[in-house]
């Protein structure tokens, strides 16, 4: 795939599980992080690093470490499910509720003080990673901030930066990818921290899982804005016009 239209638009969360034994060759692995190396950041401070993971021990190891959804993840998952193709097509952003487990599709969301073990747990990380044969972590360092940036919100979209160049070289080279925000979870962050001994002014962004998927992958209605929602021309209040 060269055109870079189809890229962008066929860029995907492959979600399923992956064939365990296909790791995707040293060649796309190399160019994968290329891609991250050449990333715009914010004054090109260059704040990140990648913690590739593919030797299997240490794969089995992290997904031994306990998982699960918090009830804020619950219930701020569930504003963005739709229930029907339609309901989603008209909405324009979000996700369909049948991509989740049903006890995460119920109106009645969980309260902060339930315990953990009640919550829809999904066990252990491993399930999430489903014997997938390769593991980027993308860390950052939290003693660097963009000039001037409050929050350093300029150098955490420098990640972002990083996050879509990987992906797209990754589509480009057929290897399916899925991000897995989890691995920055408080509990799971700490215990990989051990694991990988990864110094304490590094936090974990977030790590993504590549390989080709097993079996074919489940197909679900993807939906974006049409451009006259959300682009603006000249003034706020006057939107793109529709094309004829
Ligand atoms: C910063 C970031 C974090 C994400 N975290 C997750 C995640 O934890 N699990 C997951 O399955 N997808 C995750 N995604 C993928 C989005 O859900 C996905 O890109 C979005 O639903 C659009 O679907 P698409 O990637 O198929 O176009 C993340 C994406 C981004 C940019």
């Amino acid at each position: 795939m060269t055109n870079l239209a189809d890229l962008i638009r066929n860029r995907r969360s492959e979600r399923g599980g992956y064939d365990p034994d296909r790791r995707p060759p040293d060649a796309d692995i190399r160019a994968i992080l290329e891609a991250s190396q050449w990333a715009p950041t914010a004054h090109n401070m260059q704040n990140f690093e990648v913690i590739v993971l593919d030797d299997p021990a240490v794969l089995a190891e992290i997904g031994r470490v306990p998982g699960g959804v918090s009830a804020e993840f619950i219930r701020e998952n569930y504003a963005q499910l739709s229930f029907s193709e339609d309901e989603l097509i008209a909405k324009g952003t979000g996700l369909p509720a049948t991509m989740f487990p049903p006890e995460w599709r119920q109106p009645e969301t969980p309260s902060d003080d339930q315990p953990a073990a009640d919550l829809i747990e999904h066990g252990f990380l491993d399930q999430t990673m489903r014997s997938c044969p390769l593991v980027l972590i993308v860390v950052y360092d939290t003693r660097k901030r963009a000039p001037a940036s409050e929050g350093d919100v300029l150098g955490l979209i420098s990640l972002g930066c990083v996050l879509e160049n990987m992906w797209l070289t990754a589509t480009s080279r057929g290897i399916g990818l899925q991000v897995m925000s989890v691995f920055s979870d408080t509990g799971i962050e700490t215990r990989l921290h051990e694991i990988l001994t990864i110094p304490d002014h590094m936090k974990i962004a977030y790590a993504c899982r590549l390989g080709y998927p097993a079996t074919q992958p489940a197909r679900y209605l993807r939906v974006r804005r049409p451009l006259e929602h959300f682009v603006h021309r000249n003034t706020y209040t006057r939107h793109l016009a529709p094309t004829r």
